[in-house]
């Protein structure tokens, strides 16, 4: 094991990782920010990218059967556990160029460090860039974290890409994947050879700015119930002729809805409970849609978050007993598409400990916070394996094309996350 004086340094690097985050987001720059489609172009571009610069660096590249990157020295045999670190490849539509990218270029950076620095004798470490993280190319998360691990079901295989219309089945095989293995659930990642995950992620919120903190040690991660669809049907009419007590307006149903979980999460919050709720979106339909017309149907989405299961589905069974109420009061009815949950997960006391003490020896100020996206790391936490992330200070929030991260910042952050993989032999 290496002790504190062997720990790798990682400050050389510098150069390189502003090499890598800038080809990255030229390759996936869509005039207004980046868009890197989970399973698509923009996605296999930043993969392509890092596969040969790594393999211009010595390592070994190799592809899993969920199409995921997986990185290592080209010296480990794989027998012994290793330390595996990564995060996710793709992007929302018009996203930040941080937001997954930051923790492959980190992991990246910590075998390029121990390849240039010929020191083998740490524990292994592989470093994963997931493909299919982010919910908003097919309206579910954790698409390629969740294959490793037997959690990407039939009815997932099935959902539709929100542009080219390609079920996620089609656009998993389209660039490799082993859909038939995923279909029947195998476990695709032997949990044994996998000693602990460490993911470091740009903060998405704007609390380490607010609190002058380059980085964080990450206590749990929030989980969500969401609909990426919930119909509500009542009775399209002319806006001028039908008098309020006689409309069914399905507009002014789900606003009443929406106002209804309002209340309740404000309610809630007094109370001390950890939850936040979105309507990402909501629509009439283009096609029928007027100004002088009662909308007779309007969709919506609904995303509850909450690091506790129970108030997700506590919180769940509210907004559907509103959803019956409001259907008496209105005379309109809503329908449900299928339920998603994510599980919120709690990071390892041990790794979290290892983490701060790796940030205190390099004298960075750090706090232990939650944190409110959903990240891979959440499923191997959830899978029994001890887990731990870092977030790094980020301006102008995230999932838009205004992320702000510090280089000087992020490679603190690896330098951390090196430390604590030599740590965690
Ligand atoms: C991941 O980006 C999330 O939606 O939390
Ligand atoms: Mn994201
Ligand atoms: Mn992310």
């Amino acid at each position: 094991m290496l002790t504190r004086t062997q720990t790798m340094d990682v400050s050389g690097l510098r150069d390189l990782a502003v090499r890598m985050f800038d080809e990255v987001r030229k390759l996936s720059f869509d005039g207004v920010g980046v868009t890197r489609e989970s399973y698509g172009r923009g996605e296999t571009a930043a993969a392509d990218f890092l596969r040969d610069l790594a393999q211009a660096e010595g390592l070994k590249v190799e592809t899993d059967r969920a199409a995921n990157l997986v990185f290592s020295l080209p010296e480990d045999s794989g027998e012994a556990p290793a330390v595996w670190s990564g995060s996710h490849l793709d992007s929302v539509p018009q996203g930040g160029n941080f937001d997954g990218l930051a923790g492959i270029v980190a992991g990246l950076l910590c075998l390029i460090a121990r390849k240039r620095g010929g020191a083998l004798q740490g524990p292994p470490l592989k470093v994963i860039g997931f493909r299919g993280e982010e919910s908003a190319w097919f309206g579910k998360a954790y698409m390629g974290s969740g294959s490793l691990f037997g959690k990407v079901s039939p009815e997932d295989l099935e959902l539709k890409q929100r542009n080219s219309g390609l079920t996620l089945a089609e656009s998993m095989r389209g660039v490799g994947a082993d859909v038939e293995a995923i279909r029947a659930r195998t476990p695709l990642l032997d949990k044994s050879r996998v000693s602990a995950y460490l993911e470091l992620h740009i903060e998405q919120g704007p609390v380490m700015v607010a609190r002058e903190l380059p980085l964080g040690v990450v206590s749990g991660i929030r989980g969500n119930v969401r609909h990426n669809r919930i119909t509500c049907i009542g009775e399209a009419g002319h806006s001028g002729a039908v008098p309020r007590w006689l409309r069914h307006d399905a507009m002014f149903a789900v606003a009443d809805l929406i106002m209804r979980l309002d209340d309740h999460w404000r309610a809630l919050l007094e109370r001390g409970i950890d939850l936040v709720v979105t309507t990402g979106v909501v629509s009439t339909d283009a096609a029928e849609h007027s100004i002088s017309r009662i909308p007779g149907l309007v969709s919506l989405s609904f995303e509850a978050r909450s690091k506790s299961i129970d108030t997700l589905e506590g919180f769940y069974e509210l907004m559907r007993t509103e959803c019956k109420a409001i259907g008496r009061d209105r005379g309109v009815r809503f329908e449900f598409d299928r339920r998603l949950l994510s599980e919120p997960a709690t990071m390892d006391a041990r790794i979290c400990e290892v983490l701060a003490q790796a940030c205190k020896e390099r004298a960075s100020p750090y706090e232990i916070i939650p944190s409110g996206a959903g990240h891979d790391a959440s499923l191997f936490a959830n899978a029994g394996i001890p887990s731990g992330m870092i977030f790094i200070r980020n301006r102008n929030g995230s999932h838009n094309p205004d992320e702000a991260m510090e280089i000087d910042d992020f490679m603190r952050g690896v330098q951390v996350l090196s430390d604590a993989v030599d740590r965690l032999a």
